[in-house]
Order: C-alpha cells, then sequence, then structure tokens
C-alpha cells in the first residue's frame, strides 16, 4: 500500500486541509441566502466519504458490467425504492451526476434537434437548461418561452395555452430557478396532453418542499420529473428522475450508457440518506418553517420599501427588486457580501438590466432554516439589510452589522464541521 494510504488529510495535503478549513469558517459565520444551497447533515456527508467511492458499478442493480456489484446493488435498489416512496412515482434513477445531466437525459429521450420546446423565459424563473443560448439545450432545440403576467409576475397560463395551440412543441418544461409561487402542474399537463407533447417538470428548487408535502407534487401530473438533490432537499450535490413506467428503460438507457459512465456510488448511498431523512416528520416541521422564514423574511423587506417580484412568495425563496430602492442587483449583491451576507444576483421578470447587473436578487431561507433560525431572526436579518440600504456608505454601521451577525451565527452553529 501506497505510504500516503492511512494518512489523515492533515498530514497528506496541508494546503487542502488548510481550504477547507477556511471553507468551513466562511459557511459558519456567514449568512446563506442563497436559494439553491442548504447544509447537509452529518450522515448524508459521511455516505459520501465512505469507500463506495472505489466501486466501479456500471449499469444498473442486477444488470451491471462489473464483478463485485452485490452491494452496490443493495445501495441503488434502497436508494431507488425511498425516492419512489417519498413522491409516489413509478420509477425512479438515481444515477445522475447532477441537475443538468438529469435534465440532459430527458431532451435525449423525448426530443430530436430541431425539435419545438416550451419552456420558462431565463428571466422569468426558468433555469439554464431550459433553452439559455449558451446552453445545450438553446443550442440544439428550438424553444419557445413562456413566462409571467406583467402585473400579476405570475406564470401566465392563458399564454402558456396560446403558445402550445400555435407551436404545438414536442415538449412542455414546468419548473424553474426563481419563480417562488405554487405552479399548477394539473393545468400544464391537460395542455400537453390536448397537443400531444410530453410534460417535464424540473423541480430542482421545489423538491424538499414537494417531499414534505407543503409545495403541489408533479409526479401525477408529469410524464418525467427530475431534481437536483443538494437544494431544497438536503442531499449531497446530484441529480435524480422520476418518470412514469412505461418511460423508465428509454430514461436508464439514456443517463447510461447515453450521457454517462460508472455511477457515483458513495453519492447515490447519500441520496438513499437524504430519502430516509426527507421522509421523516422532522423533515415536515423543517419545509414548513422554511416557507415561514420565506415568507417573514420577504415581508420585512416589503414593509421597509423593497418591492418583491409577485408581491410574496409560497415556496423557500422570493425575488427582491432592488431598482424599488436605487441599486442594481449586482450592487446589492455585494453590499449584502460585505457584511457576509450571501445572496445572488438575479434577473427579474421583464429586466431591463443585463444578466451580470440584474435589476433583483434571489433570496431563499433552506440554509438558515437548517441552522435553526425562526422569524424572529428573519425579522432581524431583514432589518439590517434595510439599514444597510438606507446607508450603504457607512463603515460603522458595517463594522456593528458584522458584529452581531457574527454573534447570531455563533447563536446557530453548522451541524457538524469535519475538521473541528
Ligand atoms: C431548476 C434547476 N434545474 C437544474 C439545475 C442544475 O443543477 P446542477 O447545478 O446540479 O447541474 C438547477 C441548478 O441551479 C436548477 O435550479
Amino acid at each position: 500500500m501506497s505510504h500516503c494510504h492511512n494518512h489523515s488529510l492533515n498530514q497528506v495535503d496541508p494546503e487542502i486541509f488548510s481550504l477547507i478549513g477556511k471553507e468551513e469558517e466562511r459557511q459558519s459565520n456567514h449568512l446563506e441566502l442563497i436559494a439553491s444551497e442548504n447544509i447537509a447533515s452529518l450522515a448524508v456527508r459521511e455516505a459520501m466519504q465512505s469507500v463506495l467511492t472505489d466501486k466501479y458499478a456500471e449499469g444498473y442493480p442486477g444488470k451491471r458490467y462489473y464483478g463485485g456489484c452485490k452491494i452496490a446493488d443493495e445501495v441503488e435498489n434502497l436508494a431507488i425504492a425511498r425516492l419512489k416512496k417519498l413522491y409516489g412515482s413509478e420509477h425512479a434513477n438515481v444515477q445522475p451526476h447532477s441537475g443538468s445531466q438529469a435534465n440532459m437525459a430527458v431532451y435525449f429521450s423525448f426530443v430530436n434537434p430541431g425539435d419545438k420546446v416550451l419552456a420558462m423565459d431565463l428571466s422569468h424563473g426558468g433555469h439554464l437548461t431550459h433553452g439559455s443560448r449558451v446552453n445545450f439545450s438553446g443550442k440544439f432545440y428550438d424553444i419557445i418561452p413562456y413566462g409571467v403576467d406583467p402585473k400579476t409576475e405570475m406564470i401566465d397560463y392563458d399564454l402558456l395555452e396560446s403558445l402550445a395551440n400555435e407551436h404545438k412543441p414536442r415538449m412542455i418544461v414546468s419548473g424553474g430557478s426563481a419563480y417562488s409561487r405554487k405552479i399548477d402542474f394539473e393545468r400544464i399537463q391537460s395542455i400537453a396532453k390536448r397537443i400531444n407533447a410530453i410534460h417535464w417538470c424540473d423541480m430542482a428548487h421545489y423538491s424538499g418542499l414537494i417531499a414534505a408535502k407543503e409545495y403541489p407534487n408533479p409526479v401525477p401530473f408529469a410524464d418525467v420529473v427530475t431534481s437536483t438533490t443538494h437544494k431544497s432537499i438536503r442531499g449531497p450535490r446530484g441529480g435524480m428522475i422520476l418518470c412514469k413506467e412505461e418511460f423508465a428503460k428509454k430514461i436508464d438507457k439514456q443517463i447510461f450508457p447515453g450521457i454517462q459512465g460508472g455511477p457515483l456510488m458513495h453519492v447515490i448511498a447519500a441520496k438513499a440518506v437524504c430519502f430516509h431523512e426527507a421522509s421523516q416528520e422532522s423533515f415536515k416541521s423543517y419545509q414548513i418553517q422554511v416557507k415561514k422564514n420565506a415568507s417573514a423574511l420577504s415581508k420585512v423587506l416589503n414593509d421597509g420599501g423593497v418591492r418583491i417580484v409577485s408581491g410574496g412568495t409560497d415556496s423557500h425563496l422570493f425575488l427582491a427588486d432592488m431598482k424599488s430602492i436605487g441599486f442594481t442587483g449586482h450592487q446589492a449583491q455585494e453590499l449584502l457580501d460585505s457584511v457576509q451576507m450571501t445572496t445572488n444576483k438575479n434577473t427579474i421578470p421583464f429586466d431591463t438590466e443585463k444578466p451580470t447587473i440584474t435589476s433583483g436578487i434571489r433570496i431563499g431561507s433552506p440554509a438558515l432554516t437548517t441552522r435553526g433560525m425562526k422569524e424572529v431572526e428573519m425579522e432581524i436579518i431583514g432589518n439590517w439589510m434595510l439599514s444597510l440600504f438606507k446607508d450603504p456608505e457607512s463603515t460603522d454601521l458595517k463594522r456593528r452589522i458584522i458584529r452581531e451577525i457574527n454573534d447570531l451565527c455563533e447563536k446557530f452553529p453548522l451541524p457538524s464541521l469535519l475538521l473541528s
């Protein structure tokens, strides 16, 4: 055995050890408000650092291309069974390495290059893989964007229906990255059915809320559903696909051998742990609090004069229109960054700014809720933001906020640190 094999990370690679320590420190003393991030449990992380990382298991349980896969089969079967039960799905694939790869498998399964696909406009809340020009989806397929109503800033289902009838796309995409309201999956399904299109839902942002029955479940109404496993559902970084039995073979074949090789068995084990955690009562209470916290924070900002896109939220996230108080999204993100509050600039519907500038910021509650924060803390955080927006040049104010954020973060520590 190589001489390094039994030594700790600290001994083998002090540089990486130190950088991980710094990242742990950053996560500990910053307020994480990025809607797509969360804090995985120690159990999820333990599964990810297990010996399963060493195993090649190309193929699927019972049909592998390598020997020695008995345990790998049991791990993957457990992950699949738990996932199907969680969402009431007929079939599940837990192998996608990421949300984008899950989505790529859907395109490759149901549409051909040049085919029409109806998807939510990126600036209205869609995702890169829903047809952005710089992504494979926008390059290979003829994307027709739908969006939100300019007044309500909620999905314009009448427009979606008329676009579907006019263009007869092969596939309609529901779901997105920055849409805070409930989505009427049943209505989208009926529109798709009438024109014989596939209805694909990308529930990446909402999958934790959905597992806890705190957001509408698309599974009964969509032919295929994809998700990441690391956002509101709080698992390891990765992807998953749920579909009706009739599409099972097609989807499985597109993931492997279509676009991936060997599955990440350690990550699949961690996904299984995540699905187990997501089926517990405590996960339901967590998701209820996630929604309460997002609402509470959006209300404080709204009361302080910041316009909230669509006037509120039904989920874990919301968009704040920073132009309503004289900032671009970019400026607001930088300002918040300077006091250890992490958000991301985000276009808002009908934005006139470039994606690198934007008019809005996206704010989400999953990570802070995992740390145990509630409405009281959201009010404190919202008020810090408002005072900073009122007096962005004051270094005294920034110093005070940072001090108070450090105190708050100490009161709500991260679940467990690897290197402490
Ligand atoms: C709706 C949606 N789909 C897919 C993805 C892509 O996931 P990944 O970053 O794992 O490729 C994201 C991630 O931001 C997302 O928000």
